[in-house]
């Protein structure tokens, strides 16, 4: 794969050599409380259990693959960032990572706020009864039905992307006899991911107005002149699994630059910001994210730091966080189907998912871990890599991992932290039906989001 300096990937091609692979843990069948949901364990008989159920119950119940998320891990890891935040800061949870109605109902009781980035999202986030004022609407082009939508329901802000869109809403609010609230998303000219960030690159991209040249200025200039819109702030957001708070430094001093800028131009002082999602997870036992409360004294220490510097009031601070919420909180189970050992090279382990349930190997050179879960095994490791069945040779699960060299067909195997950007970026490639998500909670399992169907194929396709 040429493409493996995608920065949504956990690492940038340049840290780690080509075919690079750490070596096999001690025990294979240990499971690190790092990259599972909180509730993973192994029971009696070596099978790996999730919320008290093993998985071989859960396959036989729900098939595979499947999607077997922890409820109350998502809650937990919800309220801590909620917690970590407090009352005085708002966290949104970032609905493309993975949105479903019964996600919308734990955020909801759980005292979070709601990021959509379509109608689609929206749609899903008011069935299920989210309060449209704590609901912020995205997207770099969002349609004028989703607009009026959006305003119609009453979205406690939309998130503006461009010059257009600043017009638009406007004229939008203003025919519904309505006064929208909005942020406008600037770029600050900082890219970071991972263990990296650059600042002054990475203007070069769809989203937001940029700092530079005085755009992201004139933007709140012409938007703080029109009836329709109530700017409340500025929006930034960085870059994905990010572990390294030193882009968020610099980005948070720019846009409170701005915030002076707007104060000493136009006497006002816009009351919120915020600084987007994109905090990492860890995929595999190598990374090691920050706790909700680290990350959330650290934002609150660096805005305060340069308000006081910039004699500003300190602003509301939000955060829209998807992945480190939702991502270590589900796992894949799949089933091997193959194992083709090849000579000098490694064994490729064919399960019956792939690139239509996990997309990111494939997109983002991403890595996994993965560990065989209906069984323990003192077998001498391999060397694996867990692929597909889809007819391309990138449909790659997990491209280096070590498992038991006992493995055969009819082994489940599980794929831990694949909560977000996976059910949500699944496809029906080769017509394969998308996975079930099947929340498990207190020895309880039940489908949240049920597995396709031919029938459900069938039915788009009007012949
Ligand atoms: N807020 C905004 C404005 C965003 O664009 C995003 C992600 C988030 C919040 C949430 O970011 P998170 O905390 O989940 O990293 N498909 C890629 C990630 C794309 C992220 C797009 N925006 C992946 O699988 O890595």
């Amino acid at each position: 794969m040429s493409r493996s300096a995608h920065p949504a990937g956990p690492r940038h091609a340049d840290v780690l050599p080509e075919g690079h692979y750490t070596a096999p843990a001690d025990d294979l069948n240990a499971l690190d409380p790092k990259v599972w949901a909180r509730t993973v364990g192994r029971d009696a008989d070596g099978v790996v259990t999730v919320g008290g159920i093993p998985v071989t119950q859960l396959a036989e119940e729900y098939g595979t693959p499947a999607y077997l998320l922890d409820e109350a891990d998502f809650r937990e890891r919800a309220r801590a960032w909620r917690t970590a935040f407090g009352d005085d800061a708002d966290v949104f949870y970032a609905g493309k990572a993975f949105l479903s109605r019964a996600v919308v109902r734990w955020l909801d009781e759980e005292g979070l706020n709601l990021d959509v980035c379509s109608g689609g999202e929206l749609a899903t986030a008011l069935s299920a009864g989210m309060p449209a004022e704590r609901i912020a609407f995205h997207g770099n082009n969002k349609s004028p039905e989703e607009i009026e939508r959006a305003v119609r329901a009453g979205v406690g802000r939309i998130v503006l992307d461009s010059f257009q869109e600043i017009v638009r809403v406007a004229h939008i609010a203003q025919s519904l006899g309505k006064r929208q609230r909005v942020q406008i998303r600037i770029t600050v000219g900082v890219e970071a991911h991972t263990h990296e960030f650059i600042a002054t690159a990475h203007e070069d991209q769809k989203f937001g107005i940029p700092l530079a040249g005085g755009q992201a200025a004139e933007a709140v200039r012409r938007a703080l002149k029109l009836d329709g819109l109530e700017v409340i702030g500025i929006h930034s957001h960085i870059g994905s699994q990010i572990f390294d708070m030193s882009g968020f430094e610099v980005a948070a001093h720019r846009v409170v630059g701005l915030l002076k800028d707007i104060r000493d131009e136009h006497g006002v002082e816009l009351p919120e910001i915020d600084l987007g999602g994109g905090l990492g997870i860890a995929y595999t036992s190598d990374d090691d994210p920050r706790e909700p409360h680290e990350i959330a004294k650290a934002l609150t220490e660096i805005v305060t730091r340069e308000c006081e510097a910039a004699r500003l009031a300190t602003p509301r601070i939000s955060v829209e966080p998807g992945r480190a919420i939702v991502g270590p909180t589900a796992f894949t189970l799949y089933e091997v189907g193959t194992v083709k050992p090849l000579e000098g090279l490694r064994t490729y382990v064919s399960v019956d998912g792939g690139m239509s349930d996990n997309i990111r190997t494939a997109l983002y050179d991403a890595e996994y871990s993965v560990a065989l879960a209906s069984r323990t095994s003192d077998a001498e490791p391999m060397l694996v890599r867990v692929v597909g069945k889809h007819c391309e040779s990138g449909d790659i699960v997990v491209k280096d991992a070590f498992l038991p060299g006992d493995l055969a067909p009819g082994d489940l195997i599980a794929v831990p932290a694949t909560g977000a950007y996976c059910r949500s970026m699944a496809s029906n490639y080769n017509h394969a039906l998308r996975p079930p998500v099947v929340a498990v909670r207190d020895g309880a399992a039940r489908v949240v989001v049920r597995r396709e169907t031919e029938e459900d194929l069938l039915r788009l396709d009007v012949g």
